[in-house]
């Protein structure tokens, strides 16, 4: 379905075509002035300085042509040469007609075909994920969800961290506290033999002492880099305890993952870009692009126009293993491969923009990818305390995800046990759910590049633009619904606008689209959670206004369960964008 800007654009710009202007002058817009019309072109401006001719004049010619369409309630020139249009309720009826009907509810679809691989997640196996991990969970499927929403094809890779630093601190630790262990040993048999398997304790009990050790004790971290050079040319032994890790270490990861109603369709890993490598080398051999410095493989990234200095690239570090960049880059040859995506997006802490901007130059400079491949790095911000710095444990530690997820659900447990439409049995489950709902729409309703404010009181209060109050929307709309003892296989009828505030609220529903083609064009989830914000404030005004029970009327009363309906509908459509689930009560 087209959204309404491109009709009314078509239709503005035949007019001004019929006048003798330039076609392109007839852009609409959603007016920022909806208390005097919906809809506004400026285009006359533009065309005063095409045709020395005052705007007002070119504005009036274009109007008179639009007296004739039949679709405006308004379509009037106001001085100096603004044309401000509203649609007649019947033309926005029928539009809303055809959004229920429509599969995508309305959202604007891709218009080419169009591939995207999302890189989210990111976390490092063996290490706990924590509250740094949340933002990029977030952000990256409700980006991928948006992606889809429009009609893109997307895949979404996690890229593991599992094949750098904190495995080898895991191994030499482990080595240290177990000599005996036989996959230590020069001549471990991996046909006969496997290496012990760990828990997710132990690894989180490991990881953190091994971390601080390799800061204290050079030789620790000398042996630890070791070991990564020697599980990354595979020795037997390391491989067969990195496999253990692994499993250990993702299991884990994937329940938190389920919480969060996140999931991937690559879990891939930088362990599985390592077959990738040697192709990389070549390329950037064979382009010239690789030089020796003070042992290491490097490429030169930095550029004139360049406001700081972008420092090479390393590729092989002088002890021969790979790091960070090397299998970040052999990662989109893969994808290349795999996918030969449009895009590639990275949903990465700021902090790493630097790297990515590394990463993306070399890769354009290699032709890994088309030159309009667009590769792009979606910075975000940190999740902060209420003192503004960065979220820390009372003691003043880094929170493990799994227990802020906690406490916000026993938070909103403690909240349920004042409402009588939840049992004491369904209590626990509904908390989880409203619990992530919190969580997710007040990391989502801020701009994925600006910090933003863990309020827990905040994000569970059942008013204002948070995910407590858009669940509770729904579950007023469902029981407004099972009252009047409809559901949606309901047939759908609006038979006409009775009150200012249906109006306000079909108008929002058409409008919708135009929102998800600006979320899904500046890849902005934010717009997403605005949007089914106002379509729940507006329909609590709506339901506030006119009681659809007992009216009287059969028109009306169909209209407005109608209207409810579609209005739970697309809010659902949102919450699902954003990877909230809905409860039935609250
Ligand atoms: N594992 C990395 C870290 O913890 C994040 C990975 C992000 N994705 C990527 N392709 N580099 O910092």
């Amino acid at each position: 379905m087209k959204t309404i800007t491109k009709i009314l654009t078509e239709i503005v710009s035949d007019a001004f075509e019929k006048c003798g202007y330039d076609r392109a002058l007839g852009l609409v817009t959603v007016s920022d002035r909806m208390d005097l019309c919906q809809f506004q072109c400026n285009g006359a401006f533009q065309g005063a300085k095409l045709y020395k001719k005052a705007p007002f004049m070119i504005a009036e010619d274009v109007a008179s042509k639009l007296s004739d369409e039949k679709i405006f309630s308004k379509a009037e020139v106001v001085k100096p040469g603004f044309l401000n249009l509203s649609i007649t309720d019947e033309y926005l009826l029928k539009l809303v007609r055809e959004i229920a009907k429509d599969e995508n509810l309305g959202f604007p679809q891709a218009e080419k075909e169009t591939t995207v691989v999302i890189d989210y997640g990111g976390p490092n196996v063996a290490k706990a994920l924590h509250i740094g991990h949340l933002r990029s969970a977030n952000i990256g499927e409700a980006l991928k969800r948006l992606a889809r929403a429009t009609g893109r094809k997307v895949y979404g890779d996690v890229h593991f961290g599992d094949w750098g630093t904190p495995i080898g601190l895991i191994i030499t630790e482990l080595h240290d506290r177990h000599p005996d262990w036989r996959c230590f040993a020069e001549d471990f048999n991996p046909d006969t033999e496997t290496a012990p398997s760990l828990d997710v304790a132990t690894l989180n009990e490991v990881y953190p002492l091994a971390s601080k050790r390799s800061k204290e004790d050079e030789g620790f971290s000398k042996r630890a880099h070791e070991a990564v050079f020697e599980l990354q040319n595979r020795r037997p032994g390391y491989i067969a305890l990195w496999k253990q890790i692994m499993k250990a270490s993702t299991d884990d990861i994937k329940g938190i993952y389920d919480r969060l109603n996140v999931s991937f369709d690559y879990w891939y890993g930088e362990s599985d870009a390592d077959k990738y490598i040697p192709e990389l080398l070549d390329i950037l051999n064979e382009k010239g692009l690789t030089y020796e410095s003070d042992g290491a493989l490097v490429c030169d990234v930095s550029e004139e126009s360049d406001k700081m200095t972008v420092p090479p690239v390393i590729i092989k570090k002088s002890d021969g293993s790979s790091n960070y960049a090397t299998t970040d880059l052999a990662t989109i040859l893969q994808r290349e491969k795999d996918f030969k995506p449009d895009a590639i997006w990275y949903v990465v802490d700021k902090r790493q923009s630097m790297h990515f901007m590394q990463v993306f130059r070399t890769a354009k400079k290699a032709g890994l990818v088309p030159e309009t491949t667009e590769l792009e790095h979606f910075g975000y911000g940190t999740m902060n305390g209420s003192d503004g710095k960065p979220y820390k444990t009372r003691e003043g530690g880094v929170m493990k995800l799994t227990d802020l997820l906690d406490s916000i659900t026993d938070a909103a447990y403690e909240k349920l046990n004042s409402s009588s439409f939840v049992s004491d049995e369904d209590r626990r489950e509904i908390a989880q759910k409203v619990a992530i709902a919190a969580v997710k729409f007040g990391d989502l309703i801020n701009h994925c590049s600006k910090d933003y404010i863990f309020d827990m009181d905040k994000f569970l209060s059942f008013e204002g633009k948070t995910g407590t109050y858009l669940l509770y929307t729904v579950t007023r709309i469902n029981s407004i619904i099972s009252k009047v003892g409809a559901d949606d296989s309901q047939k759908i009828a609006f038979n006409g606008v009775y009150t200012d505030i249906e109006r306000e609220l079909l108008l929002n529903i058409l409008l919708t689209g135009e929102v998800i083609g600006r979320a899904i064009n500046e890849k902005a989830p934010n717009y997403v959670c605005e949007n089914a914000y106002q379509l729940a404030s507006i329909f609590s005004s709506f339901y506030h206004d006119n009681h659809i029970m007992n009216e009287e009327d059969a028109l009306k009363k169909e209209t407005w369960i109608s209207l409810s309906l579609l209005t739970r509908k697309l809010i659902l459509k949102h919450l699902d964008i954003l990877a909230i689930e809905p409860v039935a009560h609250m």
